[in-house]
């Protein structure tokens, strides 16, 4: 048996993702860039590389893990970038995104050789949370002025809009991808290709994945141009989960049960947005599942399970894919998860193990 904590990937529900990929991608013609911000464990990226295009990135360092690791088109974003940055970035890019015309034209000579484009921001989005919402008022994610962008359309190829955010419908993907061409129809025909970002939740159940595919279709033919799509979460939902180990157990009021991980430290989108984690138990004896970390919220959630917990009995966490992997920090010195990779066959490796040496030289 595998020490816990451990982050289990799995491939065959990879697999199952990537054949709805390559359906969207076959009947739309849209090119899939998967979205290192949202998933960015290397070791299965061979599992991901037959059916995706390439990679995007939102920092010099997911460029270069892109270029080294993954391979095929990588896409360079940043909020902004720094001076000494651009040179190494221009090396690794197939095409470089600015978020701002102001960073379009500082390193305009710089990145000349490639392929550019700006981030427009469309001023409307689907998210649900203001502190993810890229349409936010006074938002820093992408330009909004047609005037403005008028000035440098001589120099891009190429907008990257991202606006989806979570988004399982299809019928509001269809009206706001309307508006967008509604009222940038003048720019967009000018342009190459435009990346419509993540946020689809197409490898949903019962997403309608051919109706998405003939509207990126339709789009992409009535301004002749190569569109990108770029899923994060969509690529790797529901592929993964974080098995522990109960602890302790004791009663407080409530029965709890503390295990050997941290929500703050391996689950932090759940703090941050304040959701509980999901977990497939069901049963009438209720627990509050506590992470190990000293932050007296770090709670994974309440569960009913099937009988008593006892120290030693292992749980698994679900949805540890996306946002999770790579936000995983060292608060409180908790043993960091491995990664393993549950193989086609049911079989287990391990990718990695961390250690002391590990957590401390993470510090100094
Ligand atoms: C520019 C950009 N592209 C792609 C994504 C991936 O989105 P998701 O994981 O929701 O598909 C994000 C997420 O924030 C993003 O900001």
């Amino acid at each position: 048996m595998i020490q816990t904590p451990f982050y289990l990937i799995d491939r065959a529900r990879l697999a199952r993702n990537m054949e709805i990929v390559d359906r969207l991608r076959a009947g739309s013609g849209a090119k899939a860039l998967l979205a290192l911000k949202c998933f960015a464990t290397w070791p299965v990226f061979d599992a991901l590389r037959d059916h995706m295009d390439g990679t995007t990135s939102s920092s010099l360092y997911e460029l270069r893990l892109g270029r080294e690791r993954f391979g095929k088109e990588t896409h360079a974003y940043a909020v902004a970038w720094a001076g000494h940055e651009m040179a190494e970035a221009v090396g690794y890019a197939d095409k470089m995104i600015f978020n701002s015309i102001s960073q379009l034209n500082r390193f305009d000579t710089q990145s000349a050789s490639i392929g550019r484009g700006l981030r427009l921001n469309p001023r409307f989005s689907t998210s649900g949370f203001d502190l993810a919402d890229p349409a936010r008022p006074f938002s820093r994610l992408g330009e909004w002025d047609v005037g403005q962008i008028e000035t440098v359309m001589d120099r891009i190829s190429g907008f990257m809009i991202h606006y989806n955010c979570e988004n399982a419908d299809f019928a509001l993907f269809d009206r706001q991808l309307t508006r967008i061409e509604d009222e940038f129809g003048g720019l967009l025909h000018r342009l190459e290709w435009v990346s419509l970002g993540g946020g689809i939740h197409f490898t949903g159940e019962g997403y309608p994945v051919d109706a998405l595919a003939a509207r990126l279709r339709a789009f992409a033919e009535r301004f002749g141009v190569q569109v990108y799509l770029e899923p994060g979460e969509a690529a790797v939902t529901g592929a993964a989960s974080l098995e522990v180990t109960v602890l302790d157990v004791l009663n407080n009021g409530k029965d709890l049960a503390v295990v050997d991980a941290s929500v703050e430290a391996h689950m932090l989108d759940l703090l941050i947005y304040r959701q509980s984690a999901r977990m497939e138990v069901a049963g009438d004896h209720s627990y509050m599942i506590c992470g190990k970390s000293c932050l007296a919220g770090d709670i994974f959630g309440e569960y009913g399970f099937a009988a008593p917990l006892a120290v030693g009995d292992r749980l698994s966490i679900a949805d540890a894919a996306g946002y999770t992997m790579v936000k995983k920090n060292w608060f409180n010195g908790v043993k960091m998860p491995s990664i393993v990779v549950r193989e086609l066959d049911g079989s287990m490796t391990v990718a990695r193990e961390f250690g002391y040496a590990d957590f401390e030289g993470n510090l100094g």
